[in-house]
């Protein structure tokens, strides 16, 4: 298990040069180009620009879900591009969590069932999963509501469920693309306050996605992405 805490302060996350092309010749799209940053760990970092600005195919990429055209990816110092797609998926499992916009729970199992559904999908010890489940939806803040089904919760507690879903195995890499675009603006802070709670408290690192001025108020580093390159970075 990553040993979040005492990685703090160091590069945990490093693209240098990457370039994603999708399609060939005439019809190709360059997504991304000479994409370098380093991330410290325990730190939030906000992905800013226009829709078709590059984002999700940078966190794509980040989180392993997706090989660069050029370049590379280091994540704890080991390089994550280029590597066996067995290799990757355990990377996957193990290192990095997920968050997407639309939540993504399953609608028959309860907050409780849905993070521990999937741990077992990462294929973790079944004995610890019920310790680690409770943990993660207690760092939420959704423990008293973990036996009510998503359609009982709010769109804002529904996401926060989703986090202790993706935290559950204790990565030491959060990915969240456009996690607040489907909450109003309160529940969107919200959101925050508990990624931010996660990065205090559990030397987490996160980088996500957002249009929302409130939203980059409250990262660490804000990198901001035209036309798949980095325009600035503060
Ligand atoms: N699988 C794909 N095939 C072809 N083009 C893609 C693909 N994914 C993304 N793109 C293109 O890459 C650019 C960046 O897209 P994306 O990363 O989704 O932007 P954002 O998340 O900032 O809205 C867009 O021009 C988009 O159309
Ligand atoms: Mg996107």
């Amino acid at each position: 298990m990553p040993q979040t805490e005492e990685l703090r302060g160091e590069t945990i996350l490093e693209a240098s040069g990457v370039k994603r092309v999708f399609g060939r010749g005439q019809g190709a799209v360059t997504a991304l180009d000479q994409i370098h940053f380093a991330v410290p760990a325990g730190s939030m970092v906000a992905l800013k620009g226009r829709s078709g600005s590059g984002k999700t195919t940078l966190l794509n990429i980040l989180g392993a879900l997706d090989e660069p055209t050029e370049g590379c990816v280091f994540l704890r110092g080991r390089e994550i591009t280029g590597l066996p797609e067995t290799e990757k998926s355990r990377i996957r499992r193990t290192e990095i969590g997920l968050v997407f916009q639309s939540f993504g729970l399953i609608p028959l199992m309860s907050a409780y069932e849905n993070v521990e559904f999937g741990l077992r999908v990462t294929g973790a010890s079944a004995k610890s999963n019920r310790a680690a489940a409770e943990h993660a939806l207690e760092q939420v803040g959704m423990r008293e509501r973990m036996r009510h089904r998503p359609m009982e919760l709010s769109g804002g507690e529904q996401q926060r469920v989703a986090i202790a879903r993706a935290i559950a195995h204790q990565p030491s890499l959060l990915i969240a693309d456009e996690p607040t675009a489907e909450l109003d603006s309160k529940m969107g802070l919200q959101i925050m306050r508990v990624f931010r709670d996660l990065v205090s408290f559990s030397g987490m690192t996160i980088v996500l996605t957002s249009h929302d001025p409130g939203i980059m108020e409250l990262a660490d580093y804000v990198i901001a992405l035209e036309d798949g390159k980095i325009v600035s970075h503060t």
